[in-house]
């Protein structure tokens, strides 16, 4: 096996997130070689220096440009922020590299689907940083539903929920205006849908409605500033094969930290989930005595896998960053032809749409078909 050569553009949360999982998964699934890591890009030749020293990287620049076009290089994981992925995969496909990059594609539908043309015209692998769909529990609940323990399922609910928005005299900043996008409908939809896919299937019409709780808030310079997006979603979405969903977002939502609710209803029982319940889902199953049924709690253990490849105690726990170790072993099998749980530009595409179209019926308040 040859050791991929890694770049990194970004070392903020995600970027750590992504250095992490590169220095760790060799040593966690222990069948891949062990990546190098070559290259790490930054704003500036200083930070990318420091932060190449602190994350374990041989070589640094603070020119994106260079780090994409490099040829000891094979992979390239960009974690900068929204605006600039378009720009940076493009050229890191066009130079020949894999791309990981982080979610969403790009803030505009036309972005992404250059995005997704480029790719296309590459042959390299481009997958996108959509890491909850890789806990073991919501592989679990993928398993649960297709062996029938739940019967046909004809609900899905997915709630997204954090409080970073809620102080309504929190400072105007990026995220409150349009350029970062529609709000918590990007913001927080395109992880919602990367599990309504990952379980179900692609969404096939939306009705959304968007919501703003606090129309201005303190502006820097003084006074206030209208704020331009949207800080809650609700979207309803007809996923096929009469399965029928509800998402609700809220970026403003006091007291929920890291909520990611899915509750799946069948004919027969339900299997529930929630992110800050990370290690555990909820199953429920209709038989026995009514008076002895009740939700019971599966604890994430190394019957889950690849849970066993962490850790060999049940109960103990995976985390967030541990996501990240699995989607990167992922990406490792798509990159040698395998078959692998991964939402690459294709599907990526597909939430994309899936988002722009709610942003549409949100306007039009009507059902709208995605494309
Ligand atoms: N998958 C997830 O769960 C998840 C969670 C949070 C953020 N994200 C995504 O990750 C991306 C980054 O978000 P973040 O929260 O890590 O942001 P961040 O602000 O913490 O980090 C961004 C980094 O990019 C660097 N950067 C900015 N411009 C640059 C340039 N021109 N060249 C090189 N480096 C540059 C910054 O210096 C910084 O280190 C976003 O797309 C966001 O949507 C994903």
């Amino acid at each position: 096996m040859t050791p991929l050569r890694v770049a990194l553009i970004g070392t903020g949360y995600m970027g750590k997130c992504h250095a992490l999982a590169w220095n760790a998964v060799a040593s966690v699934f222990g069948d891949v070689a062990r990546p190098r890591l070559a290259l790490l890009g930054e704003a500036n030749d200083a930070l990318a220096e420091r932060r190449a020293r602190e994350l374990g990287f041989e070589r640094w620049s603070g020119d994106w440009r260079r780090v994409v076009a490099d040829p000891a290089v094979d992979v390239v994981s960009i974690t900068t922020p929204n605006e600039f992925h378009f720009e940076m995969a493009i050229a890191a496909l066009e130079a020949g590299k894999h791309v990981w990059c982080e979610k969403p594609m790009a803030p505009s539908l036309a972005e992404a689907e250059a995005m997704h043309k480029a790719w296309r015209a590459s042959g390299k692998v481009a997958a996108l940083g959509y890491n909850y769909i890789q806990n073991p529990m919501i592989r679990q609940i993928k398993a649960t539903i297709a062996d029938g323990t739940i019967g046909r399922v004809n609900h899905v609910r997915v709630e997204m929920d954090e409080d970073f928005m809620a102080n309504a005299e929190s400072p105007f900043g990026p995220r409150n205006a349009a350029a970062s996008g529609y709000g918590a409908l990007d913001d927080f939809g395109v992880h919602a849908l990367s599990l309504l896919f990952t379980l179900f299937g692609h969404v096939r019409r939306v009705f959304a409605d968007l919501a703003m709780p606090y129309p201005d808030r303190p502006a820097s310079g003084g006074g206030r500033r209208a704020v331009e997006n949207h800080d809650a979603a609700t979207l309803l979405a007809d996923v096929g094969d009469g399965v029928r969903a509800v998402v609700q977002l809220n970026r403003a939502a006091w007291g929920r930290k890291g909520r990611i609710a899915v509750q799946v209803f069948g004919a027969k029982g339900a299997i529930t989930f929630d992110q800050e319940r990370f290690n555990e889902a909820q199953l429920y199953v209709a038989e026995g005595p009514l008076a002895q049924q009740g939700f019971r709690t599966i604890l994430a253990g190394p019957a889950h896998p690849p849970y066993d490849r962490f850790i060999p105690a049940p109960g103990h726990g995976l985390g967030f960053n541990d996501l990240k170790v699995i989607e990167c072993r992922q990406l490792i099998a798509r990159i040698a032809g395998e078959e692998s749980v991964l939402i690459d530009f294709a599907e990526g595409l597909r939430i994309e749409r899936a988002i722009h179209a709610a942003a549409s019926s949100a306007r039009q308040g009507r059902w709208v078909d995605v494309a």
